[in-house]
Parts: structure tokens; C-alpha cells; sequence
């Protein structure tokens, strides 16, 4: 049977996944039941997700959890995170908890602008290009009041475009750069229009202009698109507290645990290959709550990841000081997220988790992710110089062994009981499971 097909989209639901399950899968009606097993039955909501995208088959569930006891610039949330590794939720749950008794974590938005930019050829006199583009920048602006109405009144809009010339990088390459000021809208859709409306405007003004050459009236528009890179659209979350403060009872002195933490954030500063690690912790956070909110978590990863690149080197994205006595701990991130527009007044699950969060502005969601962010990377950093990381990892995975060994509830209670005080692996649960199975046989 052919794996190709044309003309998929326009067929219902129903004979797409006839076609899928007749042509890849050797038990057909297994893999029936398994896609038909996630749809919703409530009809309508299926179908709201059906219609985010195309060619929906089924739904793709991820668990929905919180975390609570998060004491943010003097006020308590509980943060909602989607996410499905195991151990993610329980980390951020500790981390809050440990701060909460610390004076909590103490956030900043630093910037809000986002950038987009008309990438365009010219060939021609530069100095020339330049008096175009004074002469028409007015104009640019002007043309996109049918999109810009709205956000103006609001307070936002286009803040500034630029020319910039790029000619150094690529032979007759040049930009609009624009920035935008785009409130509580992620503003993806707002700037890319504003994109659009620029280069149209300049490819009509450029035919008009009298003093271009007939060559140089003819603007080649390359492609016109937001950039998610958002170096100024900038938060920044810190807890801190008395270095003695950082005790843990027995296990270890403040002084200690501080010293030790410190190192591993330097050593993130300057070696690449821990630095990816440790920012990915930090994004297990970020990325749980980015989702559970309804916003662009691919977005948001290439931005920051780029910011973490922006002094020429990979680096940390958090950073520590032991200063008279007191321990500092900080992250600051870019950030472009939305509450209004996207899937936010959509997804029921989103709506909820907004809510949860009290109906956030992006400002104050912007912060709430970066806590997020900062507590994971407090909590990964706090066992992997203390404890190690597996044992709280292999603690929380120890279900999904379980569940992948069948056990029923009576084996987990015994299980868990079991691995309270002895160190969990695969292979150890799997004998301890194959034992206990014996011993109930005979
Ligand atoms: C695992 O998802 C995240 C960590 O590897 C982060 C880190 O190493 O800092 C534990």
C-alpha cells in the first residue's frame, strides 16, 4: 500500500484515520482504539481542539499540575505547569516551599519591547536609500493606523522602526527594523501585519520617489517577520536570604551548601556543556508554565537560548554572589508571552490556569514564569550538590517503572513503601517486583 497520499486534508476525520491505521500499522483496529481513546465526549470541545490545527486525529494529553506556595513580591500563587517529566512539578513545589520561609522570590520586568523586521534588497546609492526612507517613515507609519488603532489607544504600538544597512554581511541586504510595544498581546500577529503594511508601503512609495533611479525603484522584499529574539523584553527573578539561612538542620552547614552552589553556577558561566544542562533545568520550569498558559514555548526557547549566547559563548542564564554574609540568587530571561489573544481566551485548560494565576497582565506572567525558571534551577542545583540528582529523579520515576512493569495497586503500596529507603532503579524495581510476585505465588 502507498505511505504517500495527496488531497489528506480535505478528507473527514474518520477517513484519515482509516488511511493512517490501514497503512502503518500491522493491528489496525489496536491503533483505532488507541486514537479514539483521547477524543473528548464532549463533542464541542473536541472539536475546539480539532480546530487549533490541521489534520487533527486525536488529542495529545500531557499531565496538568501545580505547584504551590509561591511567594512572589509579597503575594502567594499557586503556578500551573504542564509537563511530563516526573520529577519537575515536585522540585518547583520544594523550591517554593524553601523560599517561602526565606522572604520569598523578589521579581522585575526590566523591558517590554519586541522586534521585527523587513528584510529587503536594493540596488543602489545608499545615501539615497537613506533620504527614501526619512521621506517615507512617516508614511510607514500612517498606513498601519488601520492595525495599530487599537494597541494605541491601549498604550502600545510601533515604538520606532530603523533602517538599517547589512550590506557588510550580504551584498545589497538591508532591513526595517522595527520595535513594538505590544501590552498583554504576545503581539506575533499585531508586528507581523505591521510587517507586511511596511513593506507594501515602501514597495509603493519606492515606485513614486523621483530622485531613485528606474533600478533602484525596484525594492525586492525578501520576507517580513517578528523576531524572537527579545534581548529588551527582560525579567528578572532573585531570591536571597542569610547565608546561614541556607542550612539544611544536619545535613549541611549554609556556609557550605552556599559555597558549593556557587561553584556550579561559575562553572555554568564558563563551560558550555554544563551551561546547556543547567538551562535546560531552568526551562523545565519556564517551558511547564509557558504551556500550561497557552503561550509559545518555542518561541520562548529560541529566545532565550540565544540570550544565554549573546556575549559570544553559551553561558548560564542564572547567576549567584555570596556578599557580607548573604547569599544572592538570580535569573534574568527574556520573555515575550501573552494573556490576550492565541489560544488564551480559547483552551479551557488555559483559561482555568490564568485564572489559577489571577488573571495575570504579560507583565506580571513574565515574572511568574521566570520564578518558575529560577525555583527549578534552585531545587536541580540544590540536589546535584548535595544529595545527587537521582535520588529524588529516580524517587519520582519510580511510578512510571512501576506502571511500566503492570504492577496493580497493591504491588505500588509495597513498592513505595519498599524504595522509601532503598536507592531506585530499573533493575532493582524489577527485582523487587519479581520477588514479591514469587513470594505471593507460593
Ligand atoms: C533534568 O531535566 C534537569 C537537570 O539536568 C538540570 C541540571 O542539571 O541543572 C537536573
Amino acid at each position: 500500500m502507498s505511505k504517500t497520499i495527496s488531497g489528506f486534508s480535505k478528507l473527514s476525520k474518520s477517513e484519515k484515520i482509516n488511511w493512517i491505521v490501514d497503512t502503518y500499522f500491522s493491528n489496525s483496529k489496536d491503533a483505532e482504539h488507541i486514537l479514539k481513546q483521547y477524543w473528548n465526549s464532549d463533542e464541542k470541545l473536541q472539536q475546539l481542539h480539532d480546530e487549533f490545527i490541521e489534520n487533527t486525529i486525536t488529542n495529545y494529553y500531557l499531565p496538568f499540575g501545580v505547584a504551590p506556595n509561591f511567594l512572589i513580591n509579597d503575594r502567594f500563587y499557586t503556578i500551573p505547569m504542564a509537563i511530563e517529566e516526573s520529577s519537575v512539578v515536585a522540585a518547583a513545589s520544594k523550591a517554593a516551599k524553601f523560599w517561602m520561609d526565606r522572604g520569598g522570590f523578589k521579581t522585575e520586568v526590566i523591558s517590554t519591547t519586541k522586534i521585527g523586521q523587513v528584510h529587503f534588497m536594493y540596488h543602489g546609492r545608499k545615501d539615497m536609500l537613506n533620504s527614501f526612507f526619512i521621506s517615507i517613515k512617516s508614511k510607514l507609519i500612517e498606513d498601519c493606523k488601520p492595525i495599530t488603532k487599537n494597541m494605541e489607544l491601549r498604550g502600545g504600538g510601533i515604538i520606532n522602526i530603523e533602517l538599517r544597512d547589512k550590506t557588510s554581511d550580504i551584498k545589497n541586504y538591508y532591513q526595517l527594523h522595527a520595535s513594538f510595544e505590544t501590552l498583554d498581546a504576545m503581539g506575533a500577529n499585531f508586528i507581523n501585519s505591521c510587517l507586511e503594511q511596511f513593506a507594501k508601503t515602501m514597495k509603493r512609495e519606492a515606485l513614486l520617489f523621483d530622485d531613485f533611479t528606474e533600478k533602484e525603484k525596484q525594492l525586492d522584499i525578501v520576507m517580513c517577520i517578528l523576531s524572537n529574539y527579545v534581548p529588551d523584553c527582560l525579567v528578572r527573578a532573585e531570591v536571597s536570604c542569610k547565608v546561614e539561612d541556607l542550612s539544611d538542620h544536619d545535613a549541611f552547614s549554609g556556609e557550605a551548601f552556599a559555597e558549593k552552589f556557587l561553584q556550579a553556577i561559575k562553572i555554568a558561566e564558563v563551560e558550555p556543556y554544563r551551561a546547556v544542562t543547567h538551562n535546560k533545568g531552568i526551562m523545565n520550569g519556564i517551558d511547564a508554565v509557558v504551556l500550561a498558559t497557552g503561550n509559545d514555548f518555542r518561541a520562548v526557547e529560541a529566545g532565550v537560548h540565544a540570550y544565554a549566547s549573546r556575549n559570544g559563548s553559551y553561558s548560564s542564564l542564572t547567576h549567584a554572589t555570596i556578599e557580607n554574609g548573604f547569599f544572592t540568587f538570580w535569573l534574568e530571561i527574556p520573555l515575550a508571552l501573552g494573556t490576550v489573544g492565541g489560544l488564551t481566551g480559547l483552551h479551557p485548560l488555559v483559561k482555568l490556569a490564568l485564572e489559577m494565576l489571577g488573571k495575570p497582565t504579560a507583565k506580571e506572567l513574565m515574572q511568574i514564569v521566570a520564578v518558575a525558571g529560577l525555583a527549578q534551577n534552585f531545587a536541580a542545583l540544590r540536589s546535584l550538590t548535595t544529595t545527587g540528582i537521582q535520588q529524588g529523579h529516580m524517587k519520582m520515576h519510580l511510578m512510571n517503572i512501576l506502571n511500566q512493569f503492570h504492577a496493580n495497586d497493591a504491588e505500588k503500596v509495597i513498592l513505595i513503601e519498599h524504595f522509601k529507603t532503598n536507592t531506585v532503579s530499573f533493575s532493582a524495581v524489577s527485582d523487587t517486583l519479581a520477588n514479591l510476585r514469587m513470594r505471593i505465588d507460593d
